[in-house]
């Protein structure tokens, strides 16, 4: 049963965030038995969560050789371009850690078109499943990290898009991304984002709170629509919080 209910949590800052959501992403594989899935998100709000994940003692702590990486979205870009998502996450900690190659799914971002990297994504992720209809008794990802973008947009969700509306695929190309950078993109739909036991918004900094209090009064966006089979968690830092506009 998907969850409407979101747990608002405020942190002092990025810090604690990362530190928090490290905890949490420690403990949903530590319960995990055999292979478990992680999604992970671009964008700079995870950036230290990444960092972190490299260090202990997560570096020691986190069971890598049945912890399978894949990416919520990602810019239509080469995989050393700055802009991929997977290749910041590689760069700031799957690169430095014992994940074994195979357990790194990136999606194909130098196939022809943005769609033929969401068939082969979605191929990827039904392989890993096990089958190709979701089951809410039995999630697809332990944890799903996520972002808010300044309009309100999360994966490569835009306001608008017609892929909000997509109920049966798991994956979709996005040929016009609603805000920079403007790629194509290729990103999961809420369905497949939903399947998770726990998903985790990071929101952080002031430039955060104006769109994040539109999200938590129930203003239609992308970001208000995200579901999750299991936990609804997000972590907001006091510089984004909708009630810090006159906080020292
Ligand atoms: C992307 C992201 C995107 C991101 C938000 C928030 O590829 O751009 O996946 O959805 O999470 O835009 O980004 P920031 O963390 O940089 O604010």
């Amino acid at each position: 049963m998907a969850s409407n209910e979101r747990k608002i949590i405020v942190l002092p800052d990025a810090r604690t965030i990362a530190e928090n959501a490290a905890e949490r992403l420690l403990a949903r594989l530590v319960q995990a038995s055999g292979p478990a899935a992680i999604c992970l998100t671009g964008g700079s709000s995870p950036q230290q969560l990444y960092q972190l994940l490299a260090r202990e003692p997560y570096r020691s702590a986190l069971p890598w050789d049945r912890v399978h990486w894949f990416m919520g979205d990602d810019r239509f870009v080469p995989p050393d371009d700055v802009l991929s998502n997977m290749g910041m996450a590689r760069r700031l900690f799957l690169d430095h850690v014992n994940a074994p190659r195979e357990n790194i799914h990136p999606i194909a971002t130098t196939l022809a078109t943005p769609e033929a990297a969401a068939r082969r994504y979605e191929a990827d992720l039904n392989r890993f499943y096990g089958r190709d209809r979701l089951d809410p008794a039995r999630p697809l990802f332990e944890l799903v990290v996520m972002g808010l973008g300044p309009d309100g947009h999360t994966a490569s969700l835009f306001p608008n898009a017609p892929a909000l509306l997509e109920d049966k695929r798991w994956v979709v190309g996005v040929d016009h991304a609603g805000f920079e950078p403007f790629v194509p993109r290729v990103t999961l739909t809420f369905p497949a984002l939903a399947s998770t036991r726990e998903m985790l918004f990071l929101v952080e900094g002031e430039e955060k709170r104006e769109i994040l209090a539109r999200v938590l009064t129930g203003n239609d966006l992308p970001a208000s629509r995200a579901r999750s089979d299991g936990e609804l968690t997000w972590l907001i830092d006091r510089a984004a919080a909708p009630e810090s506009r006159h906080a020292t």
